[in-house]
């Protein structure tokens, strides 16, 4: 039998021993760090009796057994096996390094906290340590900024400062009209560039070297005019096409569990097809390229929720391999990031406080 050490296993000192850690399957151990040696002793292919061998001073038995510790933590791979094909396609396909891949595999299916205690828990922590203060406050001699806004702004402030994030929505369904405006917003090819290397789509929002590694994958619930399902949207053509029509899963179950989804006439997911953007950019800078679009896409699509009466709520906290299951995407190369669901809003629980009412309460 022949192991390795993955290329995806970092260190880390605690607690007086080694954490060591396997960003690619989130497999970890903690161990003495003379026992670190042993990831070292397989960098290639190697047999597990050629390591045995190579330590003649050490009983053959004690050797095999840490080899096999390591093989059943994840740390050691074995050739042929589910786990050695995943971590050859992530040698492949990964091309902008092991800082960005720890993060991005280790901020992946995550688990969130249940509805409900996440108060408990601001609560608890702000008896002993309070929250920082969310705003800044410029002293005496800062320049008071004048809000002049043309008449051709107006409109534009005005609907900006209407969108609000709704988690109660009215069992209504949308229209095939406004579904479409939202993700023609967001991602919808409205032209193209050419240059010295590419032809290039452009859109309503801007893509680190216009890229675009944006796909949109909609479930529709009750939209008028389509049957409900898995949908792909193409921004070329501007159409969606069904991926599925049944599914026993609920929208929650894509979104960690947030109960308030289900009520929803429309998801869009936003997932990054990540080779795009990094066929160009092969550096760590490039995964915050990709991050940074999807709010720029989001923003969009939202506004236009608010341009329709809609309500357009964001949520980061998602079941990102199950997405990539009912979309049938490839894991490793295919980034859930983001989801908008859409309906209309209901009358909000959120309470909220006008601005000079906090500006009064600052100055007295
Ligand atoms: C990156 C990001 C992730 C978010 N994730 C969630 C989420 O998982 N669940 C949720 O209920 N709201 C989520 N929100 C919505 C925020 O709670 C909301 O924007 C915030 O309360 C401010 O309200 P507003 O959108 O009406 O201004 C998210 C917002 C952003 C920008």
């Amino acid at each position: 039998m022949r192991i390795k050490a993955p290329k995806t296993i970092v260190t880390f000192p605690r607690d007086g021993e080694i954490l060591v850690y396997n960003y690619l399957t989130k497999d970890s151990i903690t161990c003495a760090a003379g026992d670190v040696y042993w990831l070292t002793t397989a960098f290639n292919w190697t047999e597990i009796e050629d390591i045995v061998n190579t330590h003649p001073q050490l009983e053959p038995q004690s050797v095999r057994a840490v080899l096999q510790t390591l093989i059943e933590t994840g740390m050691f791979i074995v050739e042929g096996s589910e786990q050695a094909r995943l971590v050859e396609t992530y040698e492949k396909t990964w091309e902008i390094g092991p800082a960005a891949a720890l993060f991005h595999f280790t901020a992946t299916d995550n688990e969130f906290a249940p509805e409900g205690t996440s108060a408990e828990v601001q609560r608890r922590r702000a008896e002993i340590d309070p929250s920082p203060i969310l705003f800044t406050v410029n002293s005496k001699s800062a320049i008071d900024l004048p809000l002049c806004y043309g008449h051709e702004h107006q409109s534009l402030m005005n609907l900006m400062k209407r969108r609000r994030s709704n988690r109660l929505v009215k069992q209504h369904s949308i229209s095939l009209e406004q579904l479409s405006e939202c993700l023609y917003s967001g991602l919808g090819i409205t032209g193209f560039v050419k240059t010295q290397t590419c032809t290039l789509p452009l859109k309503m929002t801007p893509s680190g070297g216009a890229r675009n590694p944006y796909e949109a994958y909609v479930w529709v619930r009750k939209v008028i005019g389509i049957t409900a399902g898995l949908y792909h949207y193409s921004a070329l053509e501007h159409t969606l096409e069904k991926l599925v029509s049944e599914t026993n899963l609920s929208p929650s179950q894509l979104m960690a569990g947030q109960e308030w989804t289900n009520d929803m006439s429309a998801v869009i997911f936003l997932v990054a097809d990540l080779k795009r953007t990094t066929w160009k950019y092969c550096d760590t800078n490039a995964y915050r390229v990709v991050l940074i679009e999807a709010g720029h896409i989001a923003q969009n699509i939202m506004l236009t929720c608010t341009n329709h009466d809609l309500t357009a709520c964001s949520t980061a906290a998602l079941c990102h391999s199950e997405i990539s299951r009912v979309f049938s995407l490839d894991s490793l190369t295919k980034m859930p990031l983001y989801a908008l669901t859409l309906g209309h809003p209901e009358v909000t629980a959120d309470t909220y406080v006008e601005i000079d009412t906090v500006k009064r309460q600052l100055t007295a």
